[in-house]
Parts: C-alpha cells; structure tokens; sequence
C-alpha cells in the first residue's frame, strides 16, 4: 500500500496553491481598478509597448499587466525620426489588432501629436475614436499642467486617461533633443507639481520617462496613482519598454536605460541569410513543404 506522508501532502496542496495563484494572476483581467489595487499593495506593474496581433497575444499570455500602442509606433514600426507624424488613423489601424490580441492586458492606446493639444473638443472627441473605432480601454498623452482641462474632459466622457511627464517626445523640438528632465531643483519641482495636477485632474497612471531615479521615488511615494517608469529608476510602481528595444529588434539608436531582454534582431537576420541562401540554393521548399503531386496523367492532359 502506498502510504502519503502528512509532510508530503502539505507540499503537494502547497504546490497547487502556488500554480493556482500564478494561474490567477496570469488570467486576471486588468482594468484600472487592478492598477490601483497593485499599487495599494505594492505589486509592480509591468507594460510594453505593442503595435499588432500576434506580438499582443505572447505579451499578454506571458502575464504583461498592459500593452501601450505607443506613437513609438513611428519610430520602431513606421520609421519616422520622431513620434510627430503619427496620426489618428496609424494609431487606430495598429491598437484595433492589440485589443483583439489582448485578453488580459489593459489595453493603452496613445494620443498622436495634435490630436488633443489644440482643444478639449478634438481631444475628447479623439480619445473616444482610439475606445469606438480601435477598442483600447484607456488612452494616453503627454504633458502636465498644460493638459488638465483634456485630461479632466476625457475622464468625464468615461475614459481613463494615462498622462506622461518627463521626457514627452511630442515636445522634442522644445527641449532641444532626447534629454533627462527634472535635472534641476527648479525643474524636478515642475515635474513633481504636474504630477499632483494630473492626479487632480483624474488621471488613473502616469508614464515618466527619462528623470532621475530618486526623483521619480519621489513622485511615486507623492501621488496615489500608479507612475510607470522607463529610465525613471526602479522607484516607480511599474516599468515600460519598447519592445523591439527590449528584444533587440531595433538598431537605429539604444537609449541607456534600456535592458535587451533577448537578441531576436541577430537571431532574424540569420534566418533571413539562410533563407536567402536556401531559395538560391534550390534546396527550399523541400519535398516536406509540397503539396501531393497531380501526377502524369492529369499533366498530360493539360494543354
Ligand atoms: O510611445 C511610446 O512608446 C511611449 C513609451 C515610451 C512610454 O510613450
């Protein structure tokens, strides 16, 4: 007979609780409330930037608590310079496969370079567009105190709304180039100010990109919203990345506080070279990749 030892069976339901509660939190749904809640509880949050279907589906089953459609999209995707050519249409056609691909993950879509600046109107009406027509479940756009008025106007309509400090690459030509904010005592109060604002405001998260760690802590421990944080330190309650910069997918230019997670980039280039070097072989498609023959006789017949 085989005899279960009572210390056997304490590590075997305490192994199924383990997998029950991994199951859980790679199946929960996440909304801004979940934000809040992981906040509260000191869970980190994590996103990455998506753009189409089947990179949001790996994402979002490997556990990724958001996927944001950046304007990156012109960058990585398009192959802009910078993110100020991205219009409502490019972010539309990209967030539409994310949120088909997401079944988990809070879906971010963001808010192109003049789609909200020039008046609450176009703003309010533009957020509603990325929820109605690209079924993303909140939306994103930079600046702070400059912002409010859309940023309240928004969340009045019933869409959360994501802000973002720090480094806002719509304003790149005003700062003269990809530099770290907050740097002065002057401007680090600036930031923290904003950050108070947006949260007045009804923002549910905040991005912060490119500021000094401890000021990014600062703002973290300040506002009751979560901060997501990319080169803003680990003080922040979540972090984002772009992802073809975290897989190594993007070449132009690596920003430092990026982490290359893999090397997909070389391992692609490799499988194009061979490729490449197969079909001019002859020896791709082999046998395993055809079809069954018609055969002789209904070649014969053709004419
Ligand atoms: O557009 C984007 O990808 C972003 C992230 C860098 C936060 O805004």
């Amino acid at each position: 007979m085989h005899v279960v030892s009572l210390s056997n069976m304490r590590a075997f339901f305490y192994r199924a609780h383990i997998v029950r509660k991994r199951r859980e939190k790679v199946g929960m749904k996440n909304t801004v409330a979940t934000f809040q809640e992981m906040k509260a509880k000191g869970e980190k949050i994590s996103m990455l930037t998506c753009y189409d279907y089947s990179t949001a589906k790996l994402m979002d089953e490997a556990g990724v608590n958001s996927l944001l459609i950046g304007d990156s999209l012109g960058n990585v995707v398009l192959g802009y310079e910078d993110t100020l050519s991205v219009t409502m249409e490019d972010m539309i056609h990209h967030t539409r496969p994310v949120a088909r691909g997401a079944k988990n993950a809070l879906v971010i879509a963001d808010m192109p370079f003049m789609s909200y600046q020039a008046s609450v109107y176009d703003a309010v009406m533009n957020a509603g567009r990325l929820l109605k027509e690209g079924r993303a479940h909140a939306v994103k756009l930079e600046g702070g105190a400059a912002v409010c008025e859309q940023i309240r106007a928004i969340v009045d309509a019933g869409i959360p709304v994501c802000a973002h400090l720090g480094l806002t690459p719509q304003s790149i030509n005003a700062f003269g180039g990809h530099k770290v904010q907050g740097k002065s005592a002057e401007a680090a109060q600036t930031i923290l100010e904003d950050a108070k604002r947006i949260e007045e405001a009804g923002a549910f998260a905040v991005v912060i990109e490119c500021i000094p760690a401890d000021l990014a802590r600062k703002i973290s421990e300040t506002i009751s919203i979560p901060t997501i944080g990319i080169g803003a330190g680990p003080g922040c309650d979540g972090q984002v990345l772009v992802y073809q910069d975290m897989l190594g997918l993007f070449s132009d230019f690596k920003p430092k506080f990026v982490k290359g997670f893999a090397n997909l980039g070389e391992q692609m280039t490799q499988a194009f070279k061979d490729y490449d070097a197969e079909v001019k072989a002859g020896s791709f498609p082999a046998a395993e990749h055809c079809f069954k023959d018609v055969g002789e006789e209904v070649l014969d017949k053709l004419y």
